[in-house]
C-alpha cells in the first residue's frame, strides 16, 4: 500500500519526511525499496535527464511519460509529480484536467505546484477536485528569472515576509505540504512552526519537517552546476564510466563474450549445417 496524505501529515512533529526525485522505473523502484516517503517526479527532469537548460522547457507529454514509468514502479512511497510550467497557465479547467491525467493515467498520488501570480486559484480548484497538492515557494525554478536567477530567496525581512505569506496562502488554499527551496534556515524554521502542514526543505536547513533532493545530485550522476545545499552520497558516474570502459575494452580485445555468456549447440545438429 502506498503512503497516503494522512500518513504524510501525521509525520509532522514525529519524524522527518524523506522526499527524493525519480524519473524512470529503475530509480523509482530503488527509491521505493529504500523506504523514501515521497517519490517526486520533478520537472528537474528537464535538466538532469533531458539535457535542457530550464524546467519551463518540459510540458505535459514529457512529464506524463516519465510519471507513468514511476507510477508503475512504486508500491509503498507516495508518488508526487510537478505540474509543468505550461500546464498551470492555461486556466483552471485545463490545470484540473492535467492534474487528473497525472492521477488517473500515471497513478500519481499528488501534484506539486510552484508559486506564481495566480497559482492560488489553480491550487484551490485542483485540491477541491480531491487531488492532493504540494506547494513550492522560495526559489521556484519555473520563474527563477523573475527572482533574479538561481539564488537564495528571502534574505531581507520584506522578501522573507512575502515567502511566509505565500506558504500560508498555499496552506489555506488546500495544500497538504509545501516545499521551501533555497531560503535561509531561520526563515524555514519560522514557516515550519507557523504552518500546520509539513514543510519539505531543499537548501532550507534542518528545521523543515522533511528534505528533498534530486536523485542525480545525491548519486553523482549530474555533471552540471552543483548548488551548496546538495550532498553527494555516492559517485555513481565514476563507477558507471569505469564499467562501460571495461566493456568497451573487452569487446575490442575479443574477450567478451567468453564461453559462459554463449549458447551451445549439439555437435550432431551443427554437422547438418
Ligand atoms: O523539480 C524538482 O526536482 C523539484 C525538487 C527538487 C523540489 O522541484
Amino acid at each position: 500500500m502506498r503512503k497516503t496524505v494522512k500518513d504524510i501529515l501525521d509525520l509532522k512533529n514525529k519524524r522527518k519526511i524523506s522526499m527524493l526525485t525519480a524519473y524512470d522505473y529503475p530509480f523509482a523502484r530503488m527509491a521505493d525499496e529504500a523506504g523514501i516517503d515521497v517519490v517526486l517526479v520533478g520537472d528537474s527532469l528537464a535538466n538532469v535527464v533531458l539535457g535542457l537548460n530550464t524546467t519551463t522547457e518540459v510540458g505535459m507529454p514529457e512529464m506524463l511519460h516519465h510519471a507513468k514509468a514511476v507510477g508503475r514502479a512504486v508500491k509503498h512511497s507516495m508518488v508526487a509529480v510537478d505540474m509543468p510550467y505550461d500546464s498551470v497557465r492555461q486556466g483552471i479547467d485545463a490545470a484540473v484536467k492535467y492534474a487528473e491525467q497525472f492521477m488517473n493515467d500515471a497513478k500519481c498520488d499528488a501534484v506539486k505546484i510552484e508559486w506564481f501570480d495566480g497559482c492560488l486559484d489553480i491550487i484551490r480548484a485542483v485540491a477541491s477536485n480531491n487531488i492532493p497538492v504540494i506547494g513550492h515557494v522560495g526559489l521556484t525554478p519555473q520563474t527563477a528569472e523573475q527572482l533574479g536567477g538561481f539564488k537564495v530567496q528571502g534574505k531581507d525581512a520584506d522578501s522573507a515576509k512575502r515567502i511566509i505569506d505565500q506558504a500560508s496562502d498555499m496552506e489555506y488554499a488546500g495544500c497538504f505540504g509545501v516545499v521551501l527551496e533555497c531560503v535561509p534556515a531561520p526563515l524555514a524554521k519560522i514557516i515550519t512552526t507557523r504552518l500546520k502542514i509539513p514543510t519539505i526543505g531543499i537548501g532550507a536547513g534542518i528545521d523543515c519537517d522533511g528534505q528533498v533532493l534530486v536523485v542525480h545530485d545525491i548519486l553523482g550522476l549530474f555533471s552540471g552546476f552543483r548548488p551548496k545545499f546538495v550532498k553527494q552520497y555516492a559517485n555513481c558516474s565514476e563507477i558507471i564510466v569505469k564499467a562501460i570502459a571495461q566493456y568497451k575494452e573487452e569487446v575490442e580485445k575479443a574477450q567478451f563474450p567468453s564461453e559462459e555468456y554463449c549458447y551451445k549447440m549439439d555437435e550432431s545438429e551443427l554437422k547438418k549445417l
